[in-house]
């Protein structure tokens, strides 16, 4: 088992299915946790459950897709732990969409969120993040390959991972970035998916389930954690296979 404590998480997009057994996972390894997501009331009951006293875990709105809403957290982490050591951009919307009537509006809010946001969260941490803290970008088994009827998420998380590789060379040797690829994981996010192609999908991989967020948290705890001391720009999978297979 890591041990976090004394160290500083802020996760974004918190309030959803792998982000909240993220959360879970580094409050348990003794984390403090700045928990953001769109959903203000929803990831403030989140932080109050994991902690009633709130001493070691918040919960605050940011619209990933804003710039300012990035400054504003960031600004209320400093105030209120004075650091980030982890930095995890969980953040994502995966809507249906074929591109031949996708409209503007629709490619710039998926882009905003899943790309965007990574930008705005990264860029207004830097000047937090303490020496030898680790950000993780969650990225997507999509952003490897492609995905029928979501080129603009597809999109956006390729450039995610190129965003995190990026971003090593700009941070070494202070901080270690890395990306974290999961492939299809039980959430709300994939349910339309799942209710479309959840048999076939799992007969494809080759470990015959699906993913739980509990599989993406610990792979997230572990490229934070001293194991990982020198991994930095890379990607892990979390996919059970299925990239591989199909
Ligand atoms: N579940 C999967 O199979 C899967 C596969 C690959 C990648 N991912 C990625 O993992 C991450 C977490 O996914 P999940 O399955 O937990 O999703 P989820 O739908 O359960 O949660 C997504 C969270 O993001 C929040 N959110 C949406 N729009 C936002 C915005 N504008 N600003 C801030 N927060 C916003 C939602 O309120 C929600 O709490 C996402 O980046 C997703 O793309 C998930």
């Amino acid at each position: 088992m890591f041990d976090f404590s004394g160290k500083v998480l802020f996760l974004t997009g918190a309030n959803g299915g792998i982000t909240r057994a993220i959360a879970k996972t580094f409050f348990e390894l003794g984390a403090s946790c700045v928990l953001t997501d769109l959903d203000e009331d929803g990831v403030r009951d989140f932080a109050k459950s994991l902690d009633a006293s709130g001493s070691r875990a918040i919960g605050l709105r940011q619209d990933a897709a804003k710039s300012g809403d990035a400054d504003n957290a960031m600004a209320e982490a400093k105030d209120r732990f004075g650091k980030i050591d982890y930095l995890v951009t969980g953040a994502g919307l995966y809507r249906d969409q074929m591109i031949h009537d996708m409209t503007d509006a629709q490619w710039h809010q998926t882009i905003g969120i899943n790309l965007d946001g990574v930008f705005y969260t990264c860029r207004a941490a830097i000047p937090l993040l303490a020496e030898g803290g680790s950000i993780v970008n969650i990225a997507s088994m999509a952003g490897h390959r492609g995905s029928f009827m979501h080129t603009h998420y597809a999109s956006a998380k390729g450039a995610v991972l190129t965003f995190s590789r990026s971003l090593a060379l700009e941070l070494a040797p202070r901080i270690r970035v890395n990306a974290v690829s999961p492939g299809l994981i039980e959430t709300p996010l994939v349910q339309p998916l799942l209710a479309a192609r959840g048999p076939s999908l799992i007969e494809l991989t080759p470990l015959k389930r699906l993913g739980q967020p509990e599989e993406v948290a610990h792979t997230v705890a572990y490229l934070c954690s001293d194991w990982a001391s020198f991994i930095t720009g890379e990607t892990i999978h979390v996919n059970g296979g299925l990239y591989i297979a199909s």
